[in-house]
């Protein structure tokens, strides 16, 4: 244990999760990436998922290679199909699952999202994705009286954006979807949460990044004056999952920097 505590940045929180299984969808870039390790090092054995089967094995690989567990499976979360498959490769190959980050999302930036494709893939993908997961996982986690899900939304899954009514749209649906599923299984043991991530330093961002004036205005959007980390987000997302959250659910937890308590 001690080996796998490194790859986590420095941190030293060990959430106890020894014996447990997380899945984590976009888990091959950012913070899908980050809790894929941060699961890792507190014990949980990892079902990496990514639709990018290089990254995604990348993540496997730096989780073994600081002796925890991992497999990868390929996943495109909208598509039904291949969303069973991955929730049934986590009772196949580990016994069950406690634990369900779902993460996967695209921002289209610049694209103009009122164009049908557009606007269609940002709900495919980032809210009909999520709910996909949700009715897989909870079935597995009903069946064992237990699980915690954390969804990833977005600060703009609580306020809006002008540039973007795809992004915001579907990030306002996985906040509902998040309260929803909190309350539809409040009873049965299962926790849902989400993640609401301000601007975070991840594959998402890096192309606007890159360009250092750019990067002046994206770090001025947070009154910290910078952009988070995706460790940064991981860290929620584990306590979310563990048992110093159980009492927690239905919440869309801001993680941004002070940007919307503006
Ligand atoms: N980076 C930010 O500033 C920020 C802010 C708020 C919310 N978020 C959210 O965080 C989540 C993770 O994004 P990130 O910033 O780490 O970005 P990222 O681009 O670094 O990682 C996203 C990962 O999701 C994968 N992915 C894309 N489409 C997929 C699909 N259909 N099925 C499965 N995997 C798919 C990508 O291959 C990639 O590995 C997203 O839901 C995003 O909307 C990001």
């Amino acid at each position: 244990m001690q080996k796998i505590t490194q790859i986590k940045e420095g941190r030293t929180m060990h959430y106890g999760f020894d014996g447990k299984v997380a899945l984590v969808t976009g888990a091959g870039s950012g913070i899908g990436r980050a809790a894929a390790l941060g699961f890792a090092t507190s014990g949980a054995r990892v079902v990496v998922s990514d639709v990018n089967e290089t990254s995604g094995n990348e993540t496997v690989d730096m989780i073994k290679a600081a002796g925890g567990a991992a497999v990868f499976q390929k996943c495109d979360v909208s598509n039904g199909g291949e969303v069973k498959a991955l929730v049934a490769r986590a009772v196949s190959e580990f016994g069950g699952l406690d634990f369900a980050h779902n993460n996967a999302g695209i921002n289209s930036m610049m694209a103009n999202e009122y164009e049908d494709e557009i606007w269609a893939r940002s709900v495919s993908i980032n809210l009909t994705g999520v709910m996909l997961c949700m009715r897989e996982e909870s079935e597995v986690m009903l069946k064992a009286g237990k699980g915690a899900i954390v969804n990833t939304a977005s600060i703009n899954g609580l306020v809006g954006n002008g540039a973007q009514p795809g992004y915001v749209a579907t990030k306002h649906g996985v906040v509902g979807l998040t309260r929803h599923g909190a309350l539809r299984w409040a009873q049965q043991g299962i926790r849902v949460n989400a993640v609401c991530p301000g601007v975070v330093e991840t594959g998402m961002t890096a192309p606007l990044a890159a360009n250092p004036d750019m990067r002046k205005v994206l770090d001025g959007m947070t009154p910290m004056g910078r952009m988070g980390k995706p460790e940064e987000i991981a860290s929620a997302v584990l306590w979310l999952c563990s048992a110093e959250a159980s009492f927690v659910t239905g919440h869309a937890m801001v993680i941004d920097g002070g940007a919307t308590a503006v």
